[in-house]
């Protein structure tokens, strides 16, 4: 179910918010400061200020990923889009500021002229006001926005996808945002998005690279502090929206590749013993010295493991291409037909 806004003056543009998916800060805070160890879901970070520190965190001299990826869209956009093989309709889950994207969207007009794109995005200000700016650089272009958890797309998408059999869809899940799921949930979104999917229809999926870890660290603490601001962040909106009483001068931030998991992990550090209010809540949490909040995950991945998921959630991989260094790959995968025995599901 949706609610759906449409700005009379554009009718290239729709805006819908999934009905259903209100975020619970509160609850979710509880529930993460409460358990052990203590944990906040990283859908959090992408307030406003979230979200313009995430594009800054871009900018940055060692945050290879975006560059990587950008580099790889760049050199072999043609290449992207002709393995699209017919008409597509461009669905994008966490699509953020589309940067990326535009090069992509410019092949696709040029070929076949007008292109419908649905991009995906729990931030509602930043998706909106990053469909106008595609709406007034692309005539050719129709949006149609979803505010919704890309996990739960299954609510949203099919009503989107049911029209214009003719189009293959093509769903973008780029950044490595996948990486930012844990395995399980890795699968289960790949599930859900091929459930939505028709076979044929297609994925290219980001996924950063296992590296050397020399190059993975500083581009989760870089020299500028500015992801160490994104992280701190999540204080930031606890203490204006829930009440809290977080000293930022007590917390500092943590990155670090875990081998074992394959994983950048982000922590929040209570450099001190101390007790901290959260008003709305009603609570003190308790924290010893060094004890951390584990708010986010970044697994890296390599060939073998994008084709192992690939295969457990009814896709195939078509292609896939890297950029000069290696650092970053974008798979293309295509949904295959699906075969259901009983008891399960794809
Ligand atoms: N695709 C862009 C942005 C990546 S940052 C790029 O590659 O640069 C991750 C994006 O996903 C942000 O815009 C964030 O708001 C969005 N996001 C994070 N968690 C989400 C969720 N659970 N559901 C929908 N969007 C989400
Ligand atoms: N998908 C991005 C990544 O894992 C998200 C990201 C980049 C991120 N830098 C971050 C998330 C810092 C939290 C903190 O690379």
């Amino acid at each position: 179910m949706v609610a759906s806004t449409r700005d009379a003056s554009v009718d290239r543009f729709s805006l819908v918010r999934a009905h259903g998916q209100h975020d619970d800060f509160a609850h979710d805070v509880r529930l993460g400061l409460t358990a052990s160890p203590k944990t906040l879901p990283p859908k959090y970070f992408y307030d406003d200020l979230g979200s313009m520190l995430f594009e800054a965190i871009c900018r940055l001299p060692e945050y290879y990923v975006s560059r990587s990826e950008g580099e790889i869209l760049g050199s072999f956009a043609d290449e992207i889009v002709q393995s699209f093989g017919t008409p597509v309709r461009l669905i994008e889950l966490g699509s953020g500021t589309s940067r990326k994207t535009r090069v992509l969207l410019d092949k696709l007009i040029q070929r076949q002229r007008a292109l419908e794109y649905i991009p995906i995005d729990i931030d509602g200000e930043l998706l909106h006001q990053t469909a106008q700016r595609l709406l007034e650089d692309y005539s050719d272009l129709f949006v149609h926005a979803v505010v919704a958890d890309f996990r739960r797309i299954d609510d949203v998408l099919p009503p989107l996808l049911a029209t214009g059999s003719q189009q293959r869809n093509v769903v973008l899940f780029l950044g490595s945002t996948i990486g930012n799921l844990d395995r399980g949930d890795q699968k289960e979104l790949l599930r859900t998005v091929r459930r939505v999917l028709f076979p044929g229809d297609m994925l290219l999926i980001g996924a950063d690279q296992r590296k050397r870890k020399d190059i993975l660290e500083p581009a989760y603490s870089d020299a500028l502090g500015v992801t160490a601001a994104f992280n701190l962040n999540l204080l930031v909106r606890m203490n204006s929206e829930l009440g809290a009483q977080f000293n930022l001068n007590n917390f500092r931030h943590r990155a670090f590749f875990n081998e074992e998991e394959g994983r950048i992990e982000m922590h929040i550090v209570s450099s001190v013993s101390q007790s901290v209010r959260i008003e709305a809540l009603d609570i003190e949490i308790i924290f010893a010295s060094g004890e951390t909040i584990h708010t986010e995950n970044s697994y890296k991945f390599d060939d073998a493991e994008i084709a192992a998921l690939a295969g457990e959630t009814g896709f195939a991989v078509e292609r896939s291409w890297t950029d000069s260094r290696r650092f970053f790959a974008d798979v293309l995968l295509v949904a295959q037909t699906a075969v259901r025995r009983t008891g399960d599901s794809v």
